[in-house]
């Protein structure tokens, strides 16, 4: 019995180093979650760039359709037991679990904003095109706003 209980632990043990040793799990989801948050900001600014060079909506296709998936994807990188618990550094603040809803509704106004962003990417209203942007852009600030910290 004892012997099985040790191999248990170590078992659990070896899990625990592998997981931390190559970012899985919990760790690897809020890694995972805050380089997605960084390149949607690369994307933002690539296409602010454009916007502001009088680049047409149609150069903005990739980077648009990029977006708006990653936008769906937000609320599955949340997923209870990936705050600050984890002991890694996270800017995700508590109200994302105690306000469950809450953060669904930014994250759905989010994920809106940048499918409208991408159908007018397929269109040639450069002025309607600009005019979204500054919307998805009002998203993220609504989402950090109340659930980010610093
Ligand atoms: C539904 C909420 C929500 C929306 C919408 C949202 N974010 Fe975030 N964002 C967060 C949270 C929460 C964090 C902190 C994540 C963490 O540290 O674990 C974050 C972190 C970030 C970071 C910092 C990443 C780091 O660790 O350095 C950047 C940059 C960022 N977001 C950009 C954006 C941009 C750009 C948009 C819109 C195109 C956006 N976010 C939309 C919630 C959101």
């Amino acid at each position: 019995m004892r012997r099985i209980m040790t191999a248990a632990v170590l078992g659990l043990l070896c899990v625990g180093g592998a997981a931390n040793a190559r970012g899985e799990g919990p760790e690897g989801i809020i890694k995972g979650r805050q380089a997605a948050m960084m390149l949607s900001g690369v994307a933002m600014g690539a296409m602010k760039s454009a916007i502001d060079a009088g680049q047409p909506p149609a150069s903005h296709r990739f980077n648009t359709r990029a977006l708006a998936r990653w936008a769906h994807a937000v609320p599955g990188m949340f997923p209870a037991g990936t705050g600050a618990e984890v002991g890694v550094q996270t800017n995700a603040r508590a109200e994302i679990w105690s306000d469950r809803p809450g953060f669904e509704e930014k994250a759905a106004a989010y994920a809106a904003a940048a499918d409208r962003l991408a159908e007018l990417a397929a269109g040639e209203d450069a002025a309607a095109f600009a005019a979204q942007w500054t919307v998805v852009r009002s998203s993220c600030q609504s989402c950090h706003d109340v659930y980010k910290a610093g």
